[in-house]
C-alpha cells in the first residue's frame, strides 16, 4: 500500500519536472511575444474627431494662457513607436547572421539637430536645474530623449499626454518660459527629407528561416494646431530588425567606416 503511494507521488513528481522542462519553452514564447515593436503607421493619417479638433489649444500669443496659471503646452501629444525602413529583408534561422542595408527618406525632424539647436532653452534653466540638465545632455547619444523637452515632462522615447505635461507643470516652477522655449526649438523648422542610411547585423532566432526588416523608432508628435510631425530618433541603436509583424530579434549596428 505505502509503495503504490510512494509511486504515484514518484509519477506526480516526475510529471511535475516534465512540466519545469517544458513551462522555460513557454516562457521564451512568452518573452518573445511581448518583444513586438509598437509599430507606427506613418502614411496614415492621424485621424481627429470634431471633439478633439474643438480642444485644440488657440496658439496666437494674444490668446495665451497666462503665465503660470495653466500650462502652456509644448505639444498636443506624442507617441512613440517604430516605423519600417526597407521593403527587402533577410531571412535567417538560429545560429546564423546576415547583414541588413537601409536606405530610407523620411519627412521628419532629426533629433539631434533638434537637441542642437536648443541652445537658448538653456537659458530658462535655474542654476540647480541647469546641473541636472548638463547630466542629460552628456548623457544623450542621439535618441528621442531629447534633454531639452526631457526636462519639461515631454521625453519623446515614451508616450506623452497633456496629463504627463500638466504634471510636469504641476510640479516645476516657472514651466511655461521653458516649455514656450522648447515649443519655439520644436516649431522653428518644418521637416525635411532626413535620410536613414547603413546596415545592422541581424541574427536569427528560430529553426524555421524567418525574414526581418530594419525598422527606426519615431515619435509622432501632435502639435497644438493639430497638424503632427515625425521626429526620427538618430541613435544608431534604435535601428532594429523585426518581422513585418514586428516581432524582434536579436541586431547590432555595423559601425560605418
Ligand atoms: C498604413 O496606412 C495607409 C493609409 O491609411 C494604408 O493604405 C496602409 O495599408 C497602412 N499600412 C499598414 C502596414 O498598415
Ligand atoms: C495622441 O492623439 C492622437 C489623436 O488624438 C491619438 O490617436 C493617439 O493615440 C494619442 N497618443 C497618445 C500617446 O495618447
Ligand atoms: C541629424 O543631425 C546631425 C547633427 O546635425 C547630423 O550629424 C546627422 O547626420 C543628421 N542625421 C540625419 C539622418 O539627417
Ligand atoms: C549651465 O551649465 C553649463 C555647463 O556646466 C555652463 O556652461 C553654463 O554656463 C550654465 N548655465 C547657467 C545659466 O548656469
Ligand atoms: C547618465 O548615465 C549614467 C550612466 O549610464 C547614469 O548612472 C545616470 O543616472 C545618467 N544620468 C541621467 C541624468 O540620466
Ligand atoms: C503608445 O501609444 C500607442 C498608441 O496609442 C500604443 O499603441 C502604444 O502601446 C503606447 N506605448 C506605450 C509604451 O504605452
Ligand atoms: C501648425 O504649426 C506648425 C508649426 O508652427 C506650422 O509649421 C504649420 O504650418 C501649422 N499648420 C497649420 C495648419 O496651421
Amino acid at each position: 500500500m505505502v509503495s503504490i503511494v510512494n509511486v504515484i507521488a514518484l509519477v506526480a513528481l516526475l510529471a511535475l519536472a516534465k512540466a519545469s522542462i517544458v513551462s522555460p519553452l513557454h516562457k521564451t514564447d512568452g518573452i518573445r511575444a511581448s518583444n513586438q515593436l509598437p509599430l507606427l503607421n506613418l502614411s496614415a493619417k492621424m485621424e481627429m474627431d470634431g471633439e478633439i479638433l474643438a480642444d485644440l489649444i488657440p496658439t496666437s500669443p494674444e490668446s495665451e494662457p497666462p503665465m503660470e496659471k495653466q500650462p502652456l503646452f509644448v505639444f498636443r501629444n506624442s507617441t512613440v513607436g517604430f516605423t519600417r525602413i526597407s521593403g527587402a529583408g533577410v531571412s535567417v534561422t538560429s545560429g546564423a547572421g546576415a547583414s541588413l542595408g537601409f536606405s530610407f527618406s523620411i519627412e521628419a525632424l532629426n533629433a539631434t539637430l533638434l537637441q542642437e539647436n536648443s541652445v537658448v532653452f538653456r537659458r530658462r534653466l535655474t542654476m540647480e536645474e541647469n546641473v541636472s540638465y548638463t547630466e542629460l545632455v552628456r548623457n544623450y547619444s542621439g535618441g528621442l530623449n531629447m534633454p531639452f523637452m526631457e526636462t519639461i515632462g515631454a521625453n519623446l522615447d515614451m508616450n506623452v499626454t497633456r496629463d504627463d505635461l500638466t504634471e510636469s507643470f504641476n510640479s516645476q516652477s516657472n514651466y511655461n518660459s521653458k516649455a514656450r522655449a522648447a515649443r519655439n526649438v520644436l516649431t522653428a523648422d518644418p521637416p525635411t527629407m532626413l535620410t536613414l542610411s547603413g546596415s545592422i547585423m541581424v541574427s536569427g532566432n528560430s529553426i524555421i528561416p524567418k525574414t526581418f526588416f530594419p525598422f527606426a523608432k519615431v515619435a509622432q508628435v501632435q502639435l497644438n494646431n493639430g497638424t503632427s510631425v515625425v521626429v526620427v530618433s538618430t541613435d544608431p541603436k534604435d535601428i532594429v530588425a523585426a518581422t513585418a509583424e514586428g516581432f524582434t530579434t536579436e541586431s547590432a549596428p555595423v559601425p560605418e567606416e
